[in-house]
Formats: C-alpha cells, sequence, structure tokens
C-alpha cells in the first residue's frame, strides 16, 4: 500500500495505471532529464549530484556525489551496477520502484553510466522478484526500442548495454562485492577491501554501484537541481526517502518523507500506530540488522546523523514496529536464526559467531541457560562486531545485542519461567542426538 506523505519525488503519481510502461512515463516528462544530461559535460553533472548531498539509501548512506567521482577517468572498461538485491527484512521500498517506475530506475542509470563513463550496466535483482524482473526486462526493451539504450544514443555518441541479472536469493549477494562475484558467475562471496568497487569491481574493472532508489533520484535531482534538492531534509540527511513501515502497525506501507521527520509522525501519523490498547515496545529504524529503539525515542527525528547517535542507524530506511505482545526473546532467536542461516561462512567471526548465537538463543528460548550466559551472548556480539569480511556478522549482532541489553530483565524472566514452567525437566534424549542438556518435554 502507497499512502499520501508529501512531498512527492518518487512517489509521484506512483499508482498511475501504466505507469511501468514507455508511453505513459514519457507523459508525464519521462527521460527528458536524460536527453538533456547526455549534453551536460560529465564533471558538471558529478558536482551537481554532489550539491544534492544524496546519500545512498541503499544501507550504508555514503553520498553518491563522492562514490561517483571516485570512479577513474580513461578509456577504460567501466560498469554501472544497480543493487536491486533487497534481502534485508522489512525492506519493500525497491520493489514497489522497480515494479511501477521501472523506467525512472533506468533513466537514472542511463545518466549515471553516462555520468562515469561506463558502457555496460547491470541490474542485479533478488531471485524471488520475479514479477518486478520481468517488469524491468519489459521496460529495458521499450527503452532499447526508443534508442535510449545501445549505440550512439540519441546522436550523443554515448553507447550503454542494459541486462537485469536475476540473483538466486541470498542476502549476501546484496552485499556489493558478493553482488560482484555473483555477477561473474563466481559463488557469492565478499572481497576483501580495499580496493573498492570504484577502482576495482566487476570484471577488475572501476565500477558504480547503487541502489535502487539512489539511482532512481539522479533524474529528480538533475531535473529540480542538486541545490534545490538539497533544501529538503535536514543537514546531511538531503531529499526525501522512502520508508517501509511494517510489523505492529495500522497501516503498513511504503512512505516517501522528508528526511528529519519525527519518527512518530512515521509510525503514528502515517503509518497509523498500533492497534487501540497496545504501544510501541520497541522498533527498528533500519531494517532487522539496526539495533532495536524504545518507545521513548519516537520523538527522534528520522535522518542519518540522530539515528546514529542514537546508537542505531537509517539503514535501509525499513522501519520495523514491534508492541508490547513481543517477546525480544523471540525476535532475537528469529534474527540469528536468519542471519546464520545467510552468513555465506567465508569469516570465520560470522560464521562462527551466528552459529554460536543461534545455539545459546535456542537454549535461551528453551530455559536452559543461566543469566551468564546472556554475558556470554553478550561478549559474543561484541567479538563479531568490526570484526567480520563484510557487515553480515554486524547485522545480526547489532540488534542482537541491543535487544540482551535494553530487555536483560525479559530474558532472565524467561529464564526463570521456563524453568518453573511444570513441563521443564533437563535429562537425557536420545531421539535428539542424547544432550544431557536437552528439554524433556512431559506429555501428560
Ligand atoms: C550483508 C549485506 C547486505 C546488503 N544488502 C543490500 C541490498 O539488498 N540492497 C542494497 O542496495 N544494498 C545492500 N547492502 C549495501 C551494499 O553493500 C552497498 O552499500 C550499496 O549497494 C551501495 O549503494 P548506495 O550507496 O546507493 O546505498 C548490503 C550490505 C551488506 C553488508
Amino acid at each position: 500500500m502507497t499512502a499520501s506523505a508529501t512531498p512527492h519525488l518518487l512517489l509521484d503519481g506512483i499508482d498511475e495505471p501504466g505507469l511501468n510502461t514507455l508511453p505513459v512515463y514519457a507523459r508525464r516528462g519521462g527521460y527528458e532529464v536524460m536527453k538533456d544530461a547526455l549534453r551536460r559535460p560529465q564533471d558538471g553533472i558529478v558536482e551537481e549530484l554532489k550539491q544534492s548531498g544524496l546519500r545512498g539509501r541503499g544501507g550504508a548512506g555514503f553520498p553518491l556525489g563522492m562514490k561517483a567521482s571516485f570512479i577513474p577517468a580513461g578509456d577504460i572498461d567501466k560498469y554501472l551496477v544497480c543493487n536491486a538485491d533487497e534481502s534485508e527484512p522489512g525492506t519493500f521500498k525497491d520493489r514497489e520502484i522497480m515494479q511501477k517506475c521501472p523506467h525512472r530506475l533506468i533513466e537514472g542509470m542511463i545518466i549515471a553510466a553516462y555520468t562515469v563513463g561506463a558502457n555496460k550496466a547491470f541490474i542485479f535483482i533478488r531471485g524471488e522478484y520475479m514479477h518486478q524482473a520481468d517488469v524491468l526486462e519489459a521496460a529495458v526493451e521499450e527503452a532499447k526500442a526508443a534508442g535510449y539504450l545501445g549505440n550512439d544514443i540519441l546522436g550523443s555518441g554515448f553507447n550503454l548495454d542494459l541486462w537485469v541479472h536475476r540473483g538466486a536469493g541470498a542476502y549476501i549477494c546484496g552485499e556489493e562485492t558478493g553482488l560482484l562475484d555473483s555477477l561473474e558467475g563466481k559463488r557469492g562471496n565478499p572481497r576483501l577491501k580495499p580496493p573498492f568497487p570504484a577502482n576495482q569491481g566487476l570484471y577488475q574493472g572501476p565500477t558504480l554501484i547503487n541502489n535502487v532508489e539512489t539511482l532512481s533520484t539522479i533524474p529528480v535531482i538533475l531535473g529540480m537541481g542538486g541545490e534545490e534538492y538539497a533544501k529538503l531534509g535536514v543537514e546531511r540527511s538531503s531529499g526525501t526517502k522512502l520508508i517501509s513501515v511494517s510489523g505492529h502497525v495500522q497501516r503498513p506501507g511504503n512512505y516517501e518523507i522528508e528526511l528529519g521527520m519525527k519518527a512518530r509522525d512515521i509510525i503514528e501519523g502515517l503509518a497509523g500506530g498500533t492497534t487501540p490498547g497496545h504501544r510501541v515496545k520497541f522498533w527498528f529504524p533500519g531494517g532487522s540488522s539496526s539495533p532495536v529503539l524504545l518507545e521513548d525515542d519516537l520523538d527522534l527525528t528520522y535522518d542519518f546523523d540522530t539515528m546514529a547517535k542514537a546508537g542505531s542507524m537509517l539503514g535501509s530506511g525499513a522501519i520495523i514496529v514491534c508492541d508490547d505482545t513481543t517477546s525480544p526473546v523471540d525476535v532475537a532467536l528469529k534474527l540469528a536464526t536468519f542471519y546464520r542461516h545467510e552468513s555465506c561462512g567465508k569469516c570465520t567471526p560470522c560464521r562462527e559467531g551466528t552459529n554460536w548465537t543461534l545455539r545459546m538463543l535456542e537454549r535461551v528460548e528453551a530455559g536452559l541457560a543461566t543469566p551468564m550466559d546472556l554475558d556470554r551472548i553478550e561478549s559474543v556480539q561484541n567479538q563479531i562486531m568490526g570484526n567480520c569480511l563484510c557487515v553480515l556478522g554486524d547485522a545480526m549482532a547489532m540488534p542482537v545485542s541491543s535487544l540482551v541489553k535494553k530487555f536483560r530483565g525479559e530474558f532472565e524472566e524467561h529464564l526463570e519461567k521456563k524453568r518453573a514452567s511444570e513441563d521443564f525437566m533437563l535429562g537425557f534424549d536420545p531421539a535428539a542426538g542424547g544432550h544431557v542438556d536437552t528439554p524433556i518435554r512431559v506429555v501428560a
């Protein structure tokens, strides 16, 4: 569901029937910015992107203009890659853009490729997004037929081929270097950085890699001017952002907000808040990998720096709301289950850390742990954070650690309750491999 929230830049007219087709997109002014951009000097475009202050919308929040300026000049094979993996739980904004307005993404990609001198571009889309991949492929064909892709685009002398590449549905392939390996036909594992993709990316060539929302915002920025765009939002968090709101709210969906809006106005205003009689217990401000914030934090403004100062992050802009019926133990266990499954296993802190965290949380869930084990869980999270090849390990450690810290009392209460329950007994369970600490359920 898409609700109204102002100002509308990316979601403007998004539900208009046929917007996914070229004639409707062109009727709304589509591809005009690209036509103009192809006549402009590249460094002027980079400057304007810098002026806009746009920070990447995929999670890390790195400034787009600066990243584009890192791509070396010269006549070498360069690449543009769109990260459409969108695997972070709670995030579903890129899906809406690709499904309903694929041409704005293609237009943004043509401009980005022209700006950095890339002649080959790829959209790496998560395997589960089959319908969106079909829509994108149809749009790419339309753009080719119109002469917006291929050789000598509109007589500019610029050539660009664009492919839609379907991933196999692995969270790690959203990590930019894992994505590049996967695109090259290898197992999707993150690479050691540096070198960063801007210097050595796809097929060892300089590569600009950006998120769907980031690239789709380029025509908007150039259309209104970088300086004008920078007036939206707040300092160091300019512009509008698509926010996916899910969990215990009455109106889940994608909302376009001006950065710097109060979190309460997003959760309670736009998304309708929790159902009557319930309150927000905790919320993830930037997808499942962000440390949780509490009800008291709802009056913070939603922007990159404020979320970071509060000990969390804006991430992909996916707010997940958990009301007072939610057990933090359950949530921690679900997170660990997901990240352990998705860990590629290439580096030890992530491979071992996610595995041990899951095993310890399973013991907590079953009531087999002691409060000392909670300290151990925290200690393991501290050993994961900052020590992995990519931040997948941190993506589990940060929220799990925040849940154990902020709800320590509830974790301990859970342990006590489990131990006191009638059907709890430590013993030997041959069916489960004979571990002495396996709980036996006594069925009356
Ligand atoms: C484990 C992991 C998963 C990620 N998944 C995604 C993703 O699904 N989509 C995305 O755009 N960025 C994802 N990222 C971030 C990318 O590595 C990269 O920062 C992003 O594509 C850069 O684009 P941007 O600057 O436009 O945000 C992920 C990072 C990690 C560590």
